[in-house]
């Protein structure tokens, strides 16, 4: 055993403050002398901190290096009240004034205006974590902002790309993944709902206390909190990491056309590396696979937004060389916001005649095999009708058209240079998926192809709260026996009862 590691989480232990190299301003510099600033360092990072104290100085504000008595003004970001009163109470300075305690939206704002700007209820940090009690009166002097209780469903829930709560997170999807390789499906669902709700909340977690009134966190999540608040590690997911079924998984996995089925013959075969896989003449491997194998090192290390963009120029000239009114949204992580994707992916959809739709994908294949754009595609056709229920299985494949492909982007289709091409390399194979739906469903198909697991909390939250049956195509009411139509998500949400979420805080 590993003698245990003081976590850099733990509130009992003292951070060093570093100030860098920031030059305090000279006196006759500061105009506004009663007002004296203090630029919490915790979650904003050096640099930004310096930045800021820099501009806020240049326009005549004092902004302290050191917290002290005379700091009147404390601003922070991305910090909760609770945080920066825990973290006041680390430092061995108190201080005695009470300051105010405000977001650098206040800072940002005096900074513009040239002069300090009147503190309002948006400006001053939240005290107290009661997500039930909208009146909860905490230990500061202004009055604490309502917060609402977290709900069970990620489709209730903002979840943007900001995780406070990464520590906790990575630790659960591994333990989640480590299930799902295993086919233990419950505890599977345990974890990523546990690492779904972490994902969401606006603090970072630091005291077990703080956990109190968060839903999706059983008796079994909250010992790995604690141990991970403790340790700084989980004893459990150390021992995944270094799980052999687990790392053969990860490896096999990663492979293009490899799921849990291959993964689990080759473990049991006694395979290991992807070489040895590779090499042993008796194993057969699908086009699919082959594909997998011949264009791995490009496939695994992720796509840019920047190839995205790229792709996505291209996915457009080609569709809309056949069908000119047809629209192409780009969906899947990268409609979240997300910077980086396995894949790119896009839907299509037409509101011209059904025929010429249904021989879209095929041209658009054809085409690019003769330029020479195409590694690999799988076209697969669609089996959609109209008056299907919609499917009750949270994670049901859909019926729509769609292909499975590998793109071969070339680099002068790049604007900028990107850091992960070599030099001489000339393109780069990019898996992409599109899917063509009816124009009708479009809203559906968005929805459902914008994807993370909000997309399946919809679902959930549908059929348990609503008597609604929702997937990619379509949404059924099953009280009033009625399918209801949409031209936008807004529409499906508001059919839902639900505020509407947008796409880049659907990251649950
Ligand atoms: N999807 C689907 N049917 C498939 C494959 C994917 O409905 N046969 C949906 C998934 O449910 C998901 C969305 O398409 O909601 C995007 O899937 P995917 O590309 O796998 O995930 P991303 O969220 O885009 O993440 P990444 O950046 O890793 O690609
Ligand atoms: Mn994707
Ligand atoms: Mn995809």
């Amino acid at each position: 055993m590993d003698p245990p590691r003081t976590s850099h989480l733990s509130p009992r232990k003292k951070r060093p403050r570093q100030m860098g190299a920031l030059m305090a301003s000279s006196p006759q510099d500061i105009k506004f002398q009663d007002l004296v600033v203090f630029i919490l360092e915790k979650k904003m990072g050096t640099s930004r901190r310096a930045f800021l104290t820099e501009l806020a100085r240049r326009k005549g504000f004092r902004v302290e290096n050191e917290l002290s008595d005379s700091v009147t003004h404390i601003v922070a970001e991305n910090n909760s009240g609770s945080d920066v009163l825990e973290w006041l109470q680390v430092q061995k300075i108190q201080a005695s004034s009470q300051p105010e305690l405000l977001d650098v939206s206040w800072l940002i704002e005096c900074i513009g205006a040239g002069k300090p700007v009147e503190m309002t209820g948006k400006h001053q940090l939240v005290v107290g974590r009661d997500y039930s009690d909208s009146t909860n009166p905490g230990p500061l002097k202004t009055p604490p902002i309502a917060v609402q209780k977290i709900s069970q469903y990620a489709c209730q829930r903002r979840t943007t790309l900001n995780n406070f709560n990464q520590i906790f997170t990575d630790a659960f999807d591994i333990l989640a993944e480590n299930c799902e390789f295993r086919e233990n499906e419950d505890s599977c669902l345990t974890f990523m709902r546990a690492a779904s709700v972490l994902k969401s909340l606006p603090f970072t977690i630091i005291s077990m206390k703080d956990t109190e009134g968060i839903p999706c966190l059983g008796s079994k999540v909250k010992g790995i909190i604690e141990e991970i608040i403790e340790d700084g590690e989980s004893s459990e997911v150390k021992s995944v990491l270094n799980d052999e079924r687990y790392q053969s998984f990860k490896l096999f996995t990663s492979v293009f056309g490899v799921g849990l089925k291959t993964s689990e013959k080759w473990f049991r075969m006694g395979f290991r590396t992807l070489s040895k896989v590779r090499s042993e003449k008796s194993l057969t491997f699908t086009r699919m696979q082959r594909a997998g194998f011949l264009y791995y090192e490009d496939l695994v290390s992720c796509v840019t937004r920047a190839e995205a963009e790229a792709v996505s120029v291209l996915v457009k000239e080609a569709v809309w060389a056949f069908l000119p009114d047809a629209f192409v949204t780009m969906t899947g992580g990268f409609r979240r916001g997300k910077k980086m994707g396995h894949d790119v992916d896009f839907l299509i959809t037409s509101p011209g005649s059904t025929e010429d739709e249904e021989q879209l994908l095929q041209k658009v294949m054809n085409l690019w095999e003769k330029k020479g754009l195409l590694l690999y595609y799988d076209l697969v056709e669609s089996t959609f009708e109209k008056l299907r229920l919609p499917s009750r299985k949270v994670d049901a494949l859909d019926h729509f058209q769609k292909c499975f492909l590998i793109f071969k982007l070339p680099r002068q289709r790049l604007d900028s240079d990107q850091p992960s091409w070599q030099e001489g390399k000339t393109w780069k194979a990019i898996r992409v998926d599109l899917v063509m739906c009816p124009y009708e469903r479009r809203a559906f198909a968005l929805l459902g192809w914008t994807g993370s697991r909000f997309e399946r909390d919809l679902r959930r939250y549908a059929t348990h709260e609503r008597k609604m049956i929702l997937d990619n195509h379509a949404l059924y009411d099953k009280t009033k026996r009625m399918f209801l139509k949409a031209e936008s998500e807004e529409e499906i949400f508001a059919h839902l009862g639900l505020d509407y979420i947008e796409p880049w805080e659907r990251n649950a």
